[in-house]
């Protein structure tokens, strides 16, 4: 069996926050963000725009991209960390609000990592015969849980979505591989502390925050190493070198992990796909989006092959080799 790859959708707020916007906020220059991570500008959500709000906007483009009906859908993923509630889960919001009755909906959580860990998920899935037409979702809405006083993080996060539709096939399939890794040891250097069940809101607890914590130097770091480690393992299983692929897309947190990478693997610089000035580190949208973007500009045609990798809190890293 494979999968097919039909078609993909993104939902993006309106709210644009430049760099200038921010420095009016906390001490930050543009020319610092800029030269350290390539950022001018991210999207922020409405007040009423949560993560599923996002994920509709998306998972609509999509499905009319495709031609299909919500009632089309038998199972829906959405890979987020900043989920509208932390019950219900995001996919059953967004197939409340699509009307796909006949699927089976479910949140997948691996941070900025998610859209790759949701991929295998459903690729899984289908294989064992429980879902042919599927929806993946990145989405997250990380500025809600951004500490606007942290000049360190503030700058970093904007707010997004990305969908695609993926329909399994008796021949060979699109995913042609995929890497994932993950090391709960390091998971104390990229974290929302507080909010969950180990601190909960409401217990004043000042040490534990629900904003992120970020610890940059580790964290860069560790997204170059492992993002190479994920592209190269997962090409090396596709039977590829980096310049067999058509587009290159990787996790767009900071230009300079992404010129780094790409330098590293010694992948054509045409090839690299960059958006990370316009929207930020969407988290588990990013790689979707930027797929999305790549698909609808002509960059990524039928037959091409594309390699997303992806590195977030956990840690969780993943790459996936796909022909479009
Ligand atoms: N404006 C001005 N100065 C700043 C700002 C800012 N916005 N932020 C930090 N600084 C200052 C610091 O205070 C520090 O000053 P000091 O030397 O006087 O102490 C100086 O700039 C250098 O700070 P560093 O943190 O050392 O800067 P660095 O070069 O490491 O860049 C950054 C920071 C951009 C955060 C980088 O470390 C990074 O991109 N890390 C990786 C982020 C990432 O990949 N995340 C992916 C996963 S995200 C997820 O999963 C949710």
């Amino acid at each position: 069996m494979g999968l097919k790859f039909i078609a993909t959708g993104a939902g993006l707020p309106e709210k644009v926050l430049t760099n200038a916007d921010l420095e009016k906020i906390v001490a930050t220059t543009d020319q610092w963000i800029t030269e350290r991570t390539g950022i001018k500008e991210r999207r922020v959500a409405a007040a009423d725009q949560a993560t599923s709000d996002l994920s509709v906007l998306a998972a609509r483009q999509a499905l009319e991209s495709a031609k299909w009906t919500a009632e089309d859908l038998d199972l829906i993923v959405v890979a987020t960390c900043t989920p509208d509630h932390l019950f219900p889960s995001t996919a059953c919001l967004v197939q409340k609000a699509l009307g796909a009755s006949k699927a089976a909906a479910f949140d997948v959580s691996a941070a900025c990592s998610g859209f790759m860990f949701g991929l295998t998920a459903v690729a899984g899935m289908m294989e064992a015969g429980v879902a042919r037409r599927a929806l993946v979702i990145g989405a997250d809405t990380l500025t809600r849980f951004t500490d606007w006083k942290d000049r360190g993080t503030c700058v970093l996060f904007g707010d997004g979505a990305g969908a695609l539709l993926v329909e399994k096939t008796a021949g060979p399939g699109g995913l042609l591989s995929v890497h994932l890794g993950s090391d709960g040891a390091l998971s104390g250097v990229l974290t929302i502390p507080g909010g969950g069940s180990r601190f909960p809101l409401g217990s004043n607890d000042s040490q534990h925050p629900p904003y992120i914590h970020m610890e940059g130097k580790e964290v860069f770091k560790y997204a170059v190493l492992r993002m190479i480690e994920a592209a190269e393992a997962a090409l090396k299983k596709a039977g590829l070198k980096p310049n067999d692929l058509a587009l290159f897309i990787p996790h767009q947190a900071n230009l300079r992990i992404i010129d780094a990478i790409a330098k590293r693997m010694d992948i054509e610089n045409k090839k690299v796909f960059r958006n990370v000035h316009k929207f930020g580190n969407m988290s588990a949208a990013t790689t979707i989006v930027a797929l999305d973007e790549a698909v609808r500009g002509g960059l990524v045609k039928r037959g091409d092959l594309v390699e997303l990798v992806a590195f977030g809190a956990g840690l969780t890293w993943g790459a996936a080799v796909l022909r479009w």
